[in-house]
């Protein structure tokens, strides 16, 4: 079988609820992973949980339960979660799976015995909330330490070393010859900046057990468990290599020995991840990989982060967005196609209710839902519902909205993509205003011209179903009901102008996105 575009996500830390963060990041690589497969790619899209460390063992802990059956029942959530935002993975990886295990101690197995992990005593100031010990850098000009750390410590522990810095010339001319590796650019610097500044120490991978048990324990040394971040990465590895994906097991070979099959995801096309886990996947992650002799991602994808009303999200302050209830109130797809819609992939958003509502309604509600419902309104009322003939009005400007939208679409720039479908919404909804249709139809001898009208404007509807597919695909699906048209709305191709046919019955006209004041903001 040939190689297929494989995409993921971060896996998120199941220690509490999904908020707008998490949401917002499965959307666009559900985005990403919609339009490739209607470019007809062969798409593996991966998300799942993090669900070792520190961060779930104390919240388990304060929710007195033990750390499985705490992630146990978060997992039920956030898989119910996946399905509310319409995510279309084929696969969701929990890092508690006996696949997951087995492929990260193999993987540790492998590089202990190539003498790329090593044993040293380290004393050091230690925060437990970050699960990291800090240097003096770290720390403030009075001595004090960042609240983010929580309490800090000073501990000295026996632990096992990952040989990182040998890396680091190598790294630095990987980044350098690999521009397309970290997008956008600014952060491929800020990664080559820091790289250049400071020599890249060893990373400790373990934790004693006595300490912190929650984790897999490493093959060679069970009284140590493995950080988090060495387990967490691996997942977008471990699902290729339990599947039989012989590129991720080849260097496996004697350590994972499993039977190959047709199935080629590695190496991994896209990693979709936040502006703050960059260091660990475009430093850990590419020399883990080269440690181990597999082949690198191609890309990571790095978004930036959303705050509600100009102020971090946080649970403890109560500033959140809870994705679950915003689709409850307003839909899914408003959801989706205002968090697109907002925030270009790369800078950090601020969600405002008012800027949900007034996006909704101008662009979901008077844009595009006005337009399908006058057109299909229009072609029932004046033609019975039958398609006319074909005509070519606003064909250049859908073509001009499809070539657009693909450009941005097959480059990741999901913002641009649909600012060039709603220059097509815009577009005809204009036409309609010059045309002016209902005019039209009180004059006999204007029929001809009625007829070029109503085609334009039903076709331009069914062209914009198949553009926003991979965005909305609920409406999508809505589009082409109204207008009875089966299949394909899922294939680009279709966006070829001239799919209804003359003579063809449409449905009748149903509102997509019903104008409505928020009964509670959202
Ligand atoms: N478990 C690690 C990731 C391991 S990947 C091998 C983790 N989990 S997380 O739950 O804290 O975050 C998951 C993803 O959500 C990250 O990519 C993070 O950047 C993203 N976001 C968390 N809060 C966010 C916002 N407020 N805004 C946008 N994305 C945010 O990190």
């Amino acid at each position: 079988m040939s190689k297929r575009f494989y995409l993921t996500t971060a896996i998120d830390y199941t220690n509490g609820a999904p908020h707008l963060g998490h949401a917002y990041e499965k959307v666009i690589a559900d985005v990403i992973a919609r339009a490739q497969r209607s470019f007809g790619t062969n798409v593996f899209f991966l998300t799942g949980l993090d669900e070792h460390g520190t961060k779930v063992q104390q919240a388990a802990q304060t929710a007195g339960k033990s750390p499985q059956a705490f992630c146990d029942e978060l997992a039920i959530e956030w898989q119910a979660f996946a399905q509310t935002l319409g995510l279309s993975n084929d696969d969701f990886v929990r890092t508690t799976q006996p696949r997951h295990r087995e492929v990260v101690q193999a993987i540790l197995t492998k590089l202990h015995q190539a003498g790329e992990i090593y044993q040293a005593s380290y004393e050091g100031w230690y925060s437990a909330r970050q699960e990291t010990f800090l240097t003096e850098k770290d720390q403030l000009p009075d001595g004090s330490w960042d609240p983010i750390y929580g309490d800090v410590v000073k501990l000295v522990e026996e632990n096992w070393y990952f040989r990182l810095g040998k890396h680091q010339a190598w790294l630095i001319d990987f980044l350098e010859t690999h521009p397309s590796f970290v997008q956008p650019d600014y952060r491929r610097n800020e990664v080559l900046g820091f790289l250049r500044k400071e020599p890249l120490a060893d990373l400790c991978i373990s934790r004693p057990a006595h300490r912190l048990n929650w984790g897999i324990p490493l093959p060679f040394a069970p009284e140590w468990v493995t950080y988090v971040w060495f387990d967490a990465l691996v997942n977008y590895y471990t699902v290729p290599a339990s599947l039989g994906d012989a590129t991720a097991l080849a260097p496996l070979q004697g350590f994972l020995d499993r039977p190959t099959t047709a199935l080629s995801l590695w190496p991994a096309d896209l990693h979709v991840i936040g502006k703050d886990i960059v260091k660990f996947h475009a430093v850990y992650w590419p020399i883990m990989l080269r440690a181990l002799g597999a082949p690198l991602p191609k890309q990571l994808l790095v978004h930036g982060w959303w705050q509600k009303d100009g102020s971090k999200i946080a649970k403890s302050t109560g500033n959140i967005v809870d994705p679950v209830a915003v689709i409850r109130e307003w839909g899914l797809d408003a959801f989706r196609y205002y968090v697109v819609r907002e925030l270009a992939i790369g800078p950090d958003g601020n969600w405002t209710d008012a800027g949900f509502i007034a996006r909704y309604n101008a662009e979901l509600a008077n844009g595009l839902g006005n337009l399908l419902n006058r057109s299909v309104s229009m072609l029932n009322r004046y033609r019975q519902g039958v398609v006319p003939e074909i005509s070519r009005e606003l064909a250049p400007d859908a073509e001009t909205a499809v070539r657009a939208a693909e450009a941005a679409l097959r480059t990741n720039q999901l913002q641009d993509a649909l600012l060039a479908i709603w220059t097509l919404v815009n577009r005809a909804n204009k036409y309609v205003e010059e045309t002016r249709p209902f005019d039209l139809n009180k004059d006999p001898a204007q029929a001809a011209r009625l007829d070029a009208v109503l085609y334009n404007l039903v076709e331009t509807c069914r062209v914009l179903g198949v553009l926003l597919w991979p965005f909305i695909p609920g409406t999508a699906e809505k589009i082409y009901a109204q207008l009875k048209v089966c299949g394909e709305v899922d294939q680009w191709g279709a966006t070829a102008w001239g799919g209804l046919l003359p003579g063809h019955t449409i449905g009748s006209a149903v509102p997509l996105f019903p104008k409505k004041e928020p009964a509670k903001a959202p």
